[in-house]
């Protein structure tokens, strides 16, 4: 049952997916964490992976940049192949003085500015929660296994703000809600999870500070990414 994106057959594909930005990070979890993994989507390298956690069926599926982007990926799979949990595993930035650099952040609510909802449905909408049941069990995993976890609303962004001329102006746009996290697209995976009934949620690890300017080893930076990659599987298949 190909859709216009995904090449999969709708057996191939998990009722619960990990979603990370990167078609090369999907590939690297499947291979590193997964067992009996097979390549279930090529289309545009937006690479997909199932295989079994501890025994339970997960598809690893990328959902590339952007709210356009992850929103076209999750409604395919949410619509069509009968998924129902969807959790991101991205990085982001900060700019919260309480967040460091490889912190572990879970984003109970996205803000956005963006024309995402009303080009959808007419809907005037710029706060939406994730979904309550996945972030229960990831924090209560999270507490198990020793992980400190910091839980709160992240913006999403329609530009990559690192990229911005004047950062205080765009921190500006914002009202302030205290904000964890910035990112580019839970907004949108939540927005359709909430339009189709379904759940989602999004892990991150923090890769850019406002506050925070250590450089970061790419050994210290994988062992943050695993640190979430495994608390995501954890959760997903509890
Ligand atoms: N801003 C937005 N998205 C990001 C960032 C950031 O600093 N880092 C990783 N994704």
């Amino acid at each position: 049952m190909p859709t216009l994106h995904i090449e999969s057959k709708k057996e191939d594909i998990a009722k619960n997916v990990l979603m990370p930005g990167d078609p090369l990070r999907a590939k690297y979890i499947a291979e590193n964490f997964l067992d009996d993994c097979k390549l279930v989507n090529k289309v545009r390298n937006m690479f997909a992976y199932t295989g079994t956690y501890k025994g339970h069926k997960v598809t690893v599926f990328a959902s590339g940049m952007g709210i356009p982007s992850i929103g076209i990926y999750s409604y395919e799979l949410y619509k069509f192949y009968d998924v129902e949990n969807i959790i991101r595993i991205g990085t982001c930035g900060s700019y919260n003085k309480n967040i460091k650099i490889l912190d572990v952040v879970l984003s109970n609510e996205a803000y956005c500015k963006t024309y995402f909802p009303k080009l959808l449905d007419g809907a005037d909408l710029d706060l939406i929660s994730s979904s309550e049941k996945l972030n229960n069990k990831i924090i209560t995993k999270a507490k198990d296994k020793g992980i400190t976890l910091k839980v709160g609303k992240t913006i999403t962004s329609d530009v990559f703000d690192v990229y911005c001329d004047n950062h205080e102006k765009f921190r500006a746009n914002f009202p302030d809600m205290g904000f964890l996290s910035v990112e580019m697209e839970a907004f949108g995976l939540f927005y359709i999870a909430k339009k189709l009934g379904k759940n989602a949620t999004c892990l991150m690890t923090v890769v850019d500070s406002l506050y925070d300017k250590r450089s970061l080893s790419s050994k210290d930076r994988q062992e943050s990414l695993n640190t979430m990659i495994e608390l995501a599987l954890e959760s997903i298949i509890n």
